[in-house]
């Protein structure tokens, strides 16, 4: 075609208009083929349109399945029933779901939803279900906050009870810093062993979890500022290479013999108020012992040079406000009873 290539869109066009009269002969003539027999009948138009089916007393029987008259490439669309069980089914989940919208909370309104007349609401299930093991262990834990401390361990009871809810507690608030099995990571201390910043007794980890390390938001709060000796240059980068050997020296780590004997008037002048004359450390300040092969951020002298240069901040939250006293208590008896509990 020059003009156009659609018939639709001039169908003045003497060429279309032939072919438009055209194909309307052919299809008249094709319905009149569809619509009758012989006899007048509605007849398929291809043959094997017939099912075989059973009456009631079981005979089989070929009936002729009449067409719908829809064909598409040559498929013939025929009008069987449905079948019957199927039917069935899909009646009685109209009916089912019509009775379940009346029954239940279904359908969503601004604020909640229709409240369904079997009153059911899973919410306040579950409100329930919480309440009711609330209660079930309101005595022990009443009982685990007024026993003393020291004495939580020997009872039979009590020490089962902060096993099981301590070490869920533990799952739950305290695994993703200091490691599921209590083994730590960097700058996170293991609860495991029995080297404590500060203080492995149930009555120093029961303070460190209520009041934190370095928790600005508590007062109570256990703290201690070792000084940013680079940053706030109150020594000068030889000497900090000096007390670092030093410090290896100290752990027992290889080390530059020259520098560390250097360092050694160094650590003398800045360090020895918290970490002790001898490296051991102190308790009361959270300084580590230098002289174990602990490392709370690691044993290489990048490492160590970084932690002096800058001054390490370990800040652990206060749990006091955010978990009950019973909870603090059956989390502090389950660290304690790791292995490293003094
Ligand atoms: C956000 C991280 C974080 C979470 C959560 C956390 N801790 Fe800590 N915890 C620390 C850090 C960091 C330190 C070491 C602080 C320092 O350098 O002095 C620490 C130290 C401790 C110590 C002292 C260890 C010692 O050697 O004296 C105990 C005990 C402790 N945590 C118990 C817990 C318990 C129990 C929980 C859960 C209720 C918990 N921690 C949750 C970060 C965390
Ligand atoms: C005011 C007290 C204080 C002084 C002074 C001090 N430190 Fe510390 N030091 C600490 C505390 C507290 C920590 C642990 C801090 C933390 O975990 O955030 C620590 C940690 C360290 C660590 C990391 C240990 C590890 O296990 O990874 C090294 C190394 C160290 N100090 C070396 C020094 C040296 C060297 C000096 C002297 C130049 C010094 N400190 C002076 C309090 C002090």
């Amino acid at each position: 075609m020059a003009d156009t290539d659609d018939e639709h869109t001039s169908p003045q066009s003497p060429d279309n208009r032939a072919e438009l009269e055209r194909q309307a002969a052919d299809k008249a003539q094709k319905d009149q083929t569809l619509a009758q027999s012989s006899e007048g009948q509605p007849v398929s138009p291809r043959p094997g349109a017939t099912r075989v089916v059973r009456d009631r007393k079981g005979a089989r029987r070929v009936i002729e399945v009449p067409s719908t008259g829809h064909s598409w490439d040559g498929i013939e669309e025929y009008d069987n029933p449905l079948p019957r069980w199927w039917l069935w089914t899909f009646y009685a989940t109209i009916i089912w779901s019509v009775a379940y919208v009346i029954a239940y909370p279904a359908i969503p309104l601004l604020n909640g939803s229709t409240q369904g007349v079997l009153g059911q609401n899973y919410r306040s299930d579950v409100a329930a279900e919480i309440q009711r093991f609330k209660d079930a262990n309101a005595p022990i834990q009443a009982k685990l906050v007024e026993t003393p401390l020291e004495e939580i361990a020997a009872d039979p009871e009590l020490a089962n009870y902060t096993a099981n809810a301590g070490a869920a507690i533990f799952r739950t608030w305290c695994a993703q810093c200091h490691g599921s099995g209590a083994g730590g990571a960097t700058g996170y201390p293991s609860l495991l062993d029995n080297d404590w910043l500060w203080g492995g007794s149930l009555e120093d980890i029961h303070t460190t979890v209520t009041h934190g390390i370095r928790d600005p938001q508590n007062d109570d709060t256990r703290y201690s500022e070792m000084p940013r000796f680079g940053t706030d240059e109150m020594l000068d980068n030889t000497q900090i290479r000096q007390v670092v050997n030093h410090v290896l020296a100290l752990g027992g780590l290889p080390h530059d013999a020259a520098l560390a004997t250097e360092g050694e008037a160094v650590f003398a002048d800045n360090c020895v108020s918290c970490h002790g004359e001898d490296g051991t450390g102190d308790r009361s300040q959270g300084a580590p012992d230098l002289t174990d092969a602990v490392w709370l951020y690691g044993s290489d002298p990048a490492t160590i040079t970084r932690i002096v240069h800058d001054g390490p901040f370990g800040v652990m939250p206060a749990w006091t406000g955010r978990l009950s006293e019973a909870d603090i208590r059956a989390v502090a008896a389950y660290v304690h009873s790791l292995g490293g509990g003094e």
